[in-house]
């Protein structure tokens, strides 16, 4: 057997099968036919092991609350340039695309979309309806989200390993004296939406529903700014076996069981929420966004967040279901 001298690191390894197959595909080693040939059953069986494995992980890119008209343009294209090199399974937007819904704040939020990795799930927040134009506020509020951005409200993936679908909360008006302009609410016919979309995929199949406005507040504070009807959701939610919310719209990252806020709740559902990922109105924390991988039972959340130069992760939260309860490690 012949190694030469500009694969002597490569063979430092060699004296696996595996390896040896690995050198004399790339020309470095010169080794009889027999043991090439079960070096390559050995790469082949190695290949299905570590396929199988990785079919099962997927990886989300959970980005909230864009909002162009309010945008740095160093974060942005940090944030893009971050996203594309992780290479996620799916991108999430949960809504606030536009600071004020205007058309240039709309298609620069399209461009800016187009950069970024496919396939996505995106979802309008209350920012993407106009707020001072009375008559489009009330008789055309998503229009231009709907001509620009998507024209599906109710966008949906599926694979075999998670369903993702998105519902639009974002209302014109709320029954909410301090919340009326931009609180946001599930309504009668999403729920039968999510019951006839959800309900028949099977329970191994991970689902998750996004929204803009969010479920649970952020630790310690009061339930201020969360979805209207959440309590009539969280039961068909249950009822179809959901196991994690997206949302945003508080500018705040964080995350939770729902039950620890609904006491009807019986299922253990995980609500996350993302921070602006590249709004200058930040709410007290960096500009960032959530790398969340899903592995069956267990549910990484990394919160990604600019530093001034790049993205980079802050901060990791694990989450692993027991006996269909999700448990924070
Ligand atoms: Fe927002």
């Amino acid at each position: 057997m012949f190694l030469r001298p500009s694969c002597r690191m490569a063979g430092s390894v060699a004296g696996c099968f595996l390896c040896i197959y690995r050198l004399r595909k790339h020309h470095c080693v010169d080794v009889p036919h027999s043991v090439l040939q079960r070096a390559l059953r050995q790469e082949r069986a190695t290949s299905r092991i570590f396929s199988f494995i990785l079919l099962a992980l997927r990886t989300i890119a959970h980005i909230s609350d864009l909002h162009f008209g309010t945008v740095d343009p160093a974060v942005a294209e940090g944030l893009a340039r971050d996203i594309d090199a992780r290479t996620p399974s799916v991108v999430v937007a949960s809504g606030d695309f536009t600071q004020r819904a205007r058309v240039g704040q709309y298609q620069e939020a399209a461009a800016y979309l187009k950069k970024l990795p496919s396939p996505q799930i995106v979802v309008p927040g209350n920012h993407d309806i106009p707020l001072w134009n009375v008559i489009r506020r009330f008789f055309f509020p998503l229009t231009r989200y709907r001509r620009i951005i998507n024209h599906d409200l109710r966008p949906s993936y599926r694979d075999d390993e998670v369903a993702i679908i998105g519902m639009n909360t974002a209302r014109s008006f709320s029954w909410s004296w301090n919340g009326f302009w931009k609180d946001g609410r599930i309504s009668e016919e999403q729920l039968l939406d999510i019951k006839l979309s959800m309900c028949d995929v099977p329970a191994a199949v991970f689902k998750i529903v996004v929204t803009h406005h969010p479920f649970i507040p952020p630790p310690g504070e009061r339930m201020k700014g969360m979805v209207h009807g959440a309590t009539r959701a969280l039961a068909q939610l249950e009822e179809c076996n959901v196991d994690l919310l997206l949302a945003g719209h508080l500018h705040r990252g964080y995350s939770g069981d729902v039950r620890t806020h609904y006491e009807a709740a019986r299922r253990s559902i995980l609500s996350v929420q993302a921070s602006t990922a590249t709004s200058t109105r930040r709410r007290g924390e960096p500009n960032a966004y959530n790398w969340i991988t899903i592995d069956r039972d267990v549910l990484t959340i990394e919160v990604r967040a600019w530093n001034g130069g790049e993205f980079a992760a802050i901060d990791t939260t694990r989450y692993r279901k027991s006996e269909h309860v999700w448990h924070r490690e």
